[in-house]
């Protein structure tokens, strides 16, 4: 039976509940009489999924919540869309490249001085950097709350707090922890950045970000057009959720999030958390008696989201990967995870690891087959 251990990844199926209600959605018809008529269906299940979302990271406001495409496209139009010539932005030594690349950009391009506030080799990082780091011009943080490759939870409390005191906007990027560690927006952070297909067990295309009063204010639109509300403007409206989200949305899969965040909110993100942690607990101690393997990260499954990453010595982890699923139908995901960054910063550059990530649906059994199949594996040190 096939073990599915790339949540980090995507979650791999849909919650019966879920499922459930997206069939009776797409069963229907769908009449759009324009937005902003209420108790229509379109906007009542946005109202709906702000609703559970603002819930999920305890933020007054549902109307702050606002739906894109994934964390990628959020990403992009905050930092974009928060960013001035001449600025000076911080992020971390283990961003995906869902930030890093759009930092980069704005970098070479000449609008932007860029500082990578450098993370330890387990991916863990000393707040006081940001103190440091800040200069007269400082405009903006940006924080990934866990590092994909590493699982390593950043300080990004105490981070953001300097932050904050300095008069620095704050980014951070909850793609990895959303629906699994719990979370209150609050004061912390100026903008927060989820993905919708991961641990908030949504359609993959659904993501979003909340914003703050302070950087809502500041936030320039980076990508404008038709809201169906103040159409007599050439601009986009003054107001939110309008001003962020132009273009005819992602009904099904905001109804998927909805839905699925719903389900969260009624287990508990702690308990969520207390189960996973409990299930890298016994992946990490089950590793420690398989010879040549070497997990990096903290190896504290209390300091980490629920993945481990793991370099097996002498082999190729493409090759351990594949030998994993065509074996025994454990799938993974190896390479770089799209942070090169992270993997410069814990040494597992340019191989990379092979990434266990658990989820959901991970049971026990699952992490024992995993390991029965890594002992049986006897990967050999290679010369
Ligand atoms: C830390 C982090 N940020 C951003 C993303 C991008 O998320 P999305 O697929 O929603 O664009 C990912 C996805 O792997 C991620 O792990």
């Amino acid at each position: 039976m096939a073990v599915y251990a790339n949540y980090a990844a995507t979650s791999p199926a849909l919650s019966p509940a879920v499922v459930k209600e997206l069939c009776e959605y797409l069963g229907g018809v769908h009449l759009n009489a324009g937005r902003n008529f209420e108790g229509l269906e379109a906007e009542a299940i946005a109202l709906r999924a702000r609703r559970a979302i603002a819930g999920l990271f305890e933020v007054d406001d549902p109307l702050r919540v606002i739906f894109t495409s994934g964390a990628t496209q959020s990403l992009n139009m905050v930092i974009h869309g928060l960013v001035r010539q001449g600025g000076h932005v911080l992020a971390t030594s283990v961003e995906h490249n869902a930030a890093a690349r759009p930092l980069e950009n704005l970098r070479k391009n000449g609008v932007i001085e860029l500082d990578w506030l450098q993370c330890g080799p387990d991916g863990s990082l000393d707040a006081e950097k940001v103190r440091n780091a800040i200069k007269k011009n400082t405009r903006l943080l940006v924080m990934t709350h866990a590092s994909n490759v590493l699982g390593t939870i950043l300080p990004v409390t105490e981070s953001f707090r300097i932050a904050r005191e300095h008069g620095v906007l704050t980014i951070l990027d909850a793609a990895q922890t959303g629906g699994i560690l719990p979370f209150t927006m609050g004061k912390c952070c100026d903008v927060l950045v989820f993905a919708g297909h991961k641990g908030l067990g949504g359609l993959a295309g659904t993501g979003g970000f909340v914003i703050g009063e302070a950087a809502s204010g500041e936030m320039r639109p980076w990508m404008s057009g038709g809201t169906g509300s103040a159409s007599h403007s050439l601009d986009m409206p003054d107001f939110m959720p309008d001003r962020f989200e132009p273009g005819t949305q992602n009904t099904i899969g905001i109804l998927s999030l909805a839905a699925s965040v719903e389900e969260i909110l009624r287990t508990g993100v702690e308990k969520i958390r207390d189960r996973e942690r409990g299930l890298s607990a016994r992946f990490l101690s089950g590793l420690a008696g398989i010879k040549n393997l070497r997990p990096c990260g903290t190896l504290d499954p209390a300091l980490s989201v629920p993945l481990v990453s793991v370099v097996v010595r002498g082999y190729d982890a493409g090759e351990v990967s594949r030998h994993l699923f065509e074996k025994y139908g454990i799938i993974t995901r190896s390479g770089l995870h799209c942070s090169p960054l992270a993997h410069r910063s814990s040494g597992t550059f340019p191989g990379g690891t092979v990434r266990f990530s658990f989820g959901s649906g991970t049971k026990e059994k699952d992490i024992d087959a995993t390991l029965e199949a890594l002992a049986a594996s006897s990967f050999h040190p290679k010369r």
